[in-house]
């Protein structure tokens, strides 16, 4: 488990941010088109305070973007550097999340996962997101209640 610092992103942060979105996203455009390479610098620089990023020292290992959503909170983008997956980042930075989402009173956290992605299920369904209902042609939505304990 690596210990990282998380905070919240500033606009001067939305070249690293979109840096790492577009290359951890990338590889993916071969099978499909991601709908994470729509965050530009300029469009994360539009809303920066809408991403957390984690920082091990001074590097940028990890980034989300999240928000309020009519059905609760929601989080997309979850992008983590290869070479520091399975340390724990990106389970971090959704519990970061989570708190944001509580602190806001949602009682819930809802999120869209593409179908052909397993490993992003496999992470999701162990910080017991739960399969709700498919968002045809190519994701399902998972929800995770929040807050219970408050
Ligand atoms: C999915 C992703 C964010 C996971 O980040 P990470 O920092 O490696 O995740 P963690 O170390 O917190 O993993 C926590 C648990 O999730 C599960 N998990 C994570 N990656 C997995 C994988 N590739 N295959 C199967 N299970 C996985 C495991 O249960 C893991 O616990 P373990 O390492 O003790 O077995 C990262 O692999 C990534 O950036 N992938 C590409 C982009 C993507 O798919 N983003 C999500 C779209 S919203």
């Amino acid at each position: 488990m690596s210990f990282v610092r998380i905070r919240q992103g500033h606009a001067l942060d939305a070249v690293a941010v979109s840096g790492l979105v577009q290359q951890v996203y990338q590889p993916f455009s071969a099978d499909f088109p991601p709908t994470a390479l729509k965050w530009t610098s300029a469009a994360v620089r539009a809303l920066p305070a809408s991403w957390l990023l984690a920082h091990d020292e001074n590097k940028l290992v990890g980034v989300v973007r999240q928000g309020p959503d009519p059905e609760g909170h929601t989080l997309d983008s979850l992008a983590v550097a290869t070479e520091w997956r399975r340390r724990g980042i990106g389970t971090a930075l959704v519990a970061a999340v989570e708190e944001l989402a509580v602190a806001a009173c949602a009682r819930q956290m809802i999120i869209a996962l593409r179908d052909v992605l397993a490993a992003n299920t496999a992470f999701f369904t162990a910080l017991d997101y739960r399969m709700a209902r498919p968002l045809p042609p190519h994701h399902h939505i998972f929800t995770k209640e929040i807050g219970t304990s408050l």
